[in-house]
């Protein structure tokens, strides 16, 4: 095992906090702390005293940043408590995973762990096994209280590590909720190092929410947190409900060791383990009650996702009925590893990246929270909000109720940290637009591109809906057809005639909504092949286009810049449809007869699937608030709007959409 001097210090000092009183001590962390024992620097002292020296900050960290590089300093070694990224280590698998390891036989909870209990094996760790129990040095006195070389000045933080009031200071500092341990973890190890391994700590302000929200949900026996890091969401789950197991897995020893020492020094050792073990492949025993599943999964890229865990994906999801993508992110993993874990009547906070509600990826997450993890609510931080001090991702937390099935999941938009509050509140999108939607954080309204100014619960209409102006027949008096001023009559087959808007004042007249196609005009759309037609309409297609032709239809600048020239090529209906250049207000309508347009209107094309109400009340919205000075007015009083000038029209966002009373 190679890691820093450093970390042997920060190991030690766990070690001397108790880490081991916390049941599951690995192979791997005793291996860690013997070498931390072995590097101690002098006799007698413990190497997490090193942990006091400031200059050592930067000297230790560029120890790590050696370490972390390889000899030859080239970087890119994975350090060595990354997880092995391969389905089969650690314990035995969930449900069968291939390559896994048989269950042990008949041992305790969370064992392979024989013993544990604190006492680190006997004849395990001679540096340290004459040392009075665990929790385990007798109290130091000083500076950790060794004799050696002179004692140096203290790191600021928390009075130094193992600063003026030594060990006690510490416990005193983690009963009060803070975590200074991991705080020295971030400090010794790069941010890069810590974002290969998806470690980043959450901001206690984070955790305070998502454990109110849970506590407003059920009472815990179990609080599980997959990637345990620290142990900051133990400890708080810890403190506030006294009886509950604390369950942590993680992958890095070290962060076990810290977080083991946390759990000791809030005085929870009693009640908590700490697995050094990958939480896909972990096994939770049944427990009396409810678990709470609580965290932040490792943000971890797919690429760095080894090919079996792929496999494993790909397998699990087959077997729970929801889709699965090889570009699934790890945190894509830990959802579905907690569905698999879960039972009904647990409950789960898990604070990610936001990316999986937007991208093909997430559809795994999506579908897992209509499903079997019973989505309760998504709280999308604002993309402005650096929650994550060294992570530039945005954030979401989702709470999910697994068993439950939800009419609907409640999605928010939090401007600010402080606004998380107890994961209350936010739009109940019933899961009918939920499963018909390819994005949610649209749905959970503020802005992937916020506009300054834009006042809360508003987004631009452009978030919301493609705005396109209708088509450009070349030649009306050809192409549009029947009402009054049409063409002739055509003599063609009714399929080739689209009943369409071809008039601004169809839809002043139209009111609200434009109910009937009847007494609109008709647009000619012939296809492009008409070799596939049969010998009668191709007789009556021929016959009109030599007609048209011969009145030089065929050589407009329009005919003569598409292909085939008579293809008018007529867009899809729009939902709603909007008038665009007058001397007044644009009108906006919803176009319940599937009318098509042409260029005297635009179509507003929602980016994804809005139910009828929404529609109704955006096109309500809109009719009501837009005025004619927001266009741009030329000579006359004509307002005009384009189709980028009406996508900035600053409309409700979905939430409000989707709930507010007809
Ligand atoms: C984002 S950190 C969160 C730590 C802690 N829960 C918190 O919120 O402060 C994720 C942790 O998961 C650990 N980890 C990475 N891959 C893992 C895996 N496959 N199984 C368990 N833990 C893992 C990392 O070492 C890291 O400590």
């Amino acid at each position: 095992m190679t890691t820093s001097a450093t970390e042997h210090d920060l190991a030690d000092l766990a070690f001397r906090l108790g880490a081991a009183q916390v049941p599951g001590l690995s192979p791997a962390e005793r291996d860690l702390l013997a070498a931390a024992a072995v590097a101690a620097p002098w006799p007698g002292r413990g190497a997490g005293a090193g942990l006091v020296v400031p200059s050592a900050n930067k000297a230790y960290r560029d120890l790590a940043t050696t370490a972390a590089a390889g000899p030859d300093g080239a970087g890119g070694a994975a350090p060595p408590w990354m997880p092995a990224d391969r389905p089969g280590r650690g314990l035995a698998e969930p449900g069968g995973l291939p390559g896994g390891l048989p269950e042990p036989g008949g041992l305790p909870e969370y064992s392979g762990l024989a013993g544990h209990g604190g006492l680190p094996e006997p004849g395990g760790l001679p540096e340290y096994s004459g040392l009075a129990g665990h929790g385990g040095l007798p109290e130091p006195t000083g500076l950790l209280g060794h004799s050696g070389p002179p004692e140096p000045a203290r790191l600021p933080e928390h009075g130094g590590l193992g600063g003026a009031d030594g060990l006690a200071g510490l416990r005193k500092a983690i009963r009060a909720g803070e975590d200074p341990l991991g705080e020295a973890l971030c400090q010794i190890r790069t941010p890069q190092e810590r974002r290969r391994a998806g470690q980043t700590f959450t901001p206690a302000p984070v955790v305070e929410s998502m454990v109110s929200w849970a506590a407003r949900t059920l009472a815990p026996a179990r609080v599980v947190d997959p990637g345990a890091g620290s142990a900051r969401f133990l400890a708080a789950a810890g403190r506030r409900w006294p009886g509950a197991r604390l369950v942590g897995l993680e992958t890095d020893p070290l962060a076990a060791l810290i977080g083991r020492a946390t759990l000791a020094a809030a005085g929870m050792a009693g009640r908590a383990v700490i697995e050094v073990a990958d939480y896909r492949s972990a096994r939770l025993p049944p427990v009396p009650g409810p678990t709470l599943f609580l965290g932040n999964p490792p943000y971890v890229r797919h690429h760095q996702v080894a090919a079996p865990w792929k496999d494993w994906l790909r397998d699990t999801a087959a077997r729970l009925g929801v889709p699965a993508s090889g570009l699934a992110g790890l945190h894509a993993h830990f959802f579905l590893a907690t569905a698999l874990h879960a039972v009904p009547g647990d409950a789960g906070a898990l604070v990610t990246a936001a990316e999986w509600l937007d991208v093909n990826y997430g559809s795994l997450i999506r579908a897992l929270l209509l499903g079997p993890l019973g989505g309760e609510s998504v709280h999308v931080l604002d993309p402005a909000v650096a929650v994550f001090p060294d992570a530039a991702a945005t954030s979401a937390i989702t709470c999910f109720r697994p068993g439950t099935r939800p009419r609907a999941i409640r999605l928010r938009q939090v401007p600010r940290v402080t606004g998380l509050g107890a994961l209350a509140g936010g739009t109940p999108v019933p899961v009918t637009v939920l499963r018909a939607a390819s994005r949610w954080r649209p749905l959970a309204g503020g802005s992937s591109r916020p506009r300054r100014g834009c006042p809360e619960g508003m987004v631009e209409l452009g978030e919301l809906c493609r705005v396109h102006r209708g088509q450009v027949t070349g030649a009306n008096n050809v192409w549009i057809t029947g009402g009054n001023g049409g063409g002739p009559a055509p003599g063609l087959p009714a399929r080739f005639l689209f009943p369409a808007v071809t008039r601004a004042r169809e839809l002043f007249s139209a009111g609200d909504t434009l109910a009937t196609s009847a007494g609109l005009r008709q647009v000619i759309d012939l296809p492009a092949d008409l070799e596939v037609l049969s010998a009668g309409e191709r007789r009556q297609v021929n016959a009109f286009l030599a007609h048209v032709r011969a009145a030089g239809a065929a050589e407009s600048y329009v005919a003569r810049h598409r292909s085939p020239w008579w293809r008018v090529r007529m867009a899809e209906p729009a939902p709603i449809l909007a008038t665009y250049m007058a001397r007044r207000a644009p009108t906006f309508v919803r176009n319940l007869a599937a009318a098509r347009h042409v260029n005297i209107a635009h179509g507003l094309y929602p980016r994804e699937p809005l139910p009828p109400a929404a529609l109704d009340r955006l096109a309500a919205y809109l009719r009501s608030s837009v005025t004619a000075s927001q266009g741009r007015i030329y000579a006359g009083g004509l307002a005009k709007f384009e189709p980028g000038e009406m996508e900035r029209l600053l409309v409700p966002a979905p939430a409000l959409l989707l709930t507010a009373p007809p």
